[in-house]
């Protein structure tokens, strides 16, 4: 979703608006702004394109010179008016615009209601808003500080106050920027908000607290002592501020996917009874068998989803690639459950494979990126798995938000199965809790990747190897580095290499090895002893801590520890670095390499 807030001496209606659309690319659904005047806080929000909002503020427009804006791309609770930021208290002296997810919000509301609050909107960012109120008591910024302590989740937020000439914001894990004016100050999202007005930033921190004015910018840290923040100046065009300053879209998609994975995760997660809350209307008993079908990277997804759901559900499934599923004759009947999985929701093979499935009778599940796409208005209930807008050609938060997606859907169906119990449910819980900051950790080690890929980019070849659960990682590892390096890349599980592909294996072949720690980890290591036996370049991704590895690999990228099953999201980090260092180094067209299209929708 996009902020933008400014305090100064313009309109405000026309800066919010001009920098709500320079935020559009992130997607969007509803829109809305706040505007100060005389004394009041004037709130106007719409469902629908920001062109709806522009044109109900052409009509009746809102002069000020402090306002905060947002366009929201629904998560929880659909785009309605209603559920449109800003979100103003009942008589509307304060306003809260919030990005993010409200763990407690029910709590929280109970509470609120209680003592008397009314609410206009099912969302939890409005909770916040009467929270701030409850708090209130003159001190705008106290009340902010006051109600963020008992607030438990991820947000970015900008509260304005009818008798404040102030903006109070703050975060945790969604981004916020500010910008500074001259005579005036702006905070949002996203950088390209702010560069018509100011190149001068300062990039709020997780746990900062910050209070703009027309004349100052003072940050804090959640208890309020005072913070010195870098100002930076931004010398990046529109272009690069799309981009978040990294050279990719694809960089900055591998480097959002902490934040895209809390997202998938966020309110999903309930270890006070070990379930997770997924929303979706299937009865978890109606069926006797499920069928994952999607194509390309969302195929490999589906593969781990099989694992997972067999491991934890114990229904059999397959896992399908959907132009092959579809013709033929599948063996489908109404106890058939079809999870089709797809980023852009508009993959033709994926939809068609869809229709057959429910022909023949089977209850469908979508696993989506895409809001409102056409597999969504076809599937019986759809888990959005929220990774955001995502441009790069080669899929990369997708991928990871999608195994996150695969997760809940086998805890989801093991637990009302009774295959898995709550001590196991709780364990998975607690691993997924730690997923964003696992893969955080990953991605601090981009130099040891980048080193690997200085290593190896001029070979011609490279074969990649994983067992279980690891061996669809292995495959997606091998198809990031074609797709993006036209290097040719193999898969195979590593215990099949015997029967084949060992006969490749020379001085020359890089062997990329998934050996994270499993059931299987001494099996691979046998694996990896016969590729060393004949001269192969190993290259291990492996756990931390583990010495062993190192007798055999020439080169280890190690990963944090983390539960064996969702070891596949840690593991493929490294595995989308390394394709996308080296197609740098090969001077390729990283977001738009040749032949590839983003959505297929053509047989
Ligand atoms: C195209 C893209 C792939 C993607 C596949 C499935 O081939 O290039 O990156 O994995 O389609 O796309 P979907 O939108 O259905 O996930």
């Amino acid at each position: 979703c996009g902020i933008v807030g400014y305090i100064g001496f313009r309109n405000a209606t026309d800066v919010l608006i001009d920098g709500l659309r320079r935020l559009e690319y992130r997607g969007y659904d509803s829109a809305g702004v706040a505007i100060k005047a005389d004394g009041r806080l004037h709130v106007t929000k719409k469902a629908g394109k920001l062109s709806v909002l522009a044109g109900a503020l052409e009509e009746t427009p809102l002069k000020g010179h402090l306002g905060v804006g947002h366009t929201r791309w629904a998560t929880h609770g659909p785009p309605t008016d209603a559920n449109a930021h800003p979100h103003p208290t009942e008589r509307g002296e304060l306003v809260v615009i919030h990005n993010g997810i409200i763990e407690n919000y029910l709590p929280l509301k109970e509470r609120l209601l209680e003592r008397g609050h009314t609410f206009a909107s099912e969302t939890d960012s409005e909770v916040l808003a009467h929270l701030i109120e409850e708090h209130y008591q003159g001190d705008l910024e106290a009340a902010v500080r006051a109600a963020l302590a008992e607030v438990q989740g991820a947000y970015a937020i900008v509260v304005a106050h009818q008798n404040h000439e102030e903006i109070v914001v703050a975060r945790t894990v969604s981004p916020l920027v500010i910008g500074l004016g001259e005579g005036e100050n702006l905070v949002a999202s996203d950088v390209p908000a702010l560069l018509p007005y100011t190149r001068r930033v300062i990039f709020l921190h997780d746990g900062d607290m910050a209070v703009i004015t027309r004349d100052a910018v003072r940050v804090t840290d959640l208890k309020g002592a005072p913070l010195e923040r870098e100002v930076v100046e931004v010398e990046w065009s529109l272009e690069d501020a799309e981009k978040g300053g990294y050279p990719h879209y694809m960089l900055k998609e591998i480097f959002e996917q902490p934040t895209a994975l809390q997202n998938t995760l966020g309110g999903r997660l309930h270890e006070e009874n070990a379930e997770v809350a997924l929303g979706i209307e299937l009865d978890p008993h109606a069926f006797d068998r499920v069928h994952v079908i999607a194509c390309g990277t969302a195929f490999y997804a589906g593969w781990v989803g099989k694992y997972l759901i067999e491991a934890l559900a114990r229904i059999p499934v397959e896992a399908e690639i959907a132009s092959e599923y579809r013709y033929r004759d599948p063996v489908v009947d109404e106890r058939t459950l079809a999870i089709v999985i797809s980023q852009s929701g508009e993959t033709v093979d994926t939809l068609e494979a869809l229709r057959e499935a429910k022909r023949r009778g089977a209850k469908s599940l979508g696993v989506i990126n895409a809001k409102g796409s056409t597999i969504t208005r076809e599937t019986d209930a759809t888990l959005y798995i929220h990774a955001g807008p995502e441009i790069g050609v080669a899929s990369t938060k997708a991928y990871t938000a999608m195994l996150a997606a695969m997760s809940l859907i086998a805890i989801w169906l093991g637990r009302a199965r009774g295959t898995l119990e709550e001590a196991a449910a709780l364990e998975l819980l607690r691993e997924l809790r730690r997923l964003p900051r696992l893969v955080e950790e990953v991605l601090e080690r981009r130099d040891v990747v980048a080193h690997v890929a200085e290593k190896y980019h001029q070979a011609t070849d490279f074969l990649f190897l994983g067992r279980h659960i690891q061996a669809p990682t292995a495959y997606e590892g091998a198809l990031k580095l074609k797709e993006i390096s036209y290097i040719h890349a193999e898969a195979y599980p590593a215990g099949e290499m015997k029967h084949g592909p060992i006969a490749l294996i020379d001085p020359h072949l890089p062997v990329v090895v998934l050996a994270t720690e499993g059931p299987l980890y001494e099996k691979t290591l046998s694996n990896v002893q016969e590729v060393r036996a004949r001269g192969g370049h190993i290259i291990a991704v492996a756990t931390d801590g583990d010495e062993e590895i190192r007798r055999f690999a020439q080169d280890v990228i190690y990963v944090p520890r983390v539960h064996p099953l969702l070891s596949p999201i840690v593991s493929v980090v490294p595995l989308q670095l390394l394709a996308y260092e080296i197609a740098v180094l090969l001077g390729r067209d990283v977001d738009q390499p040749r032949n590839l299209a983003k959505s297929v929708t053509v047989e």
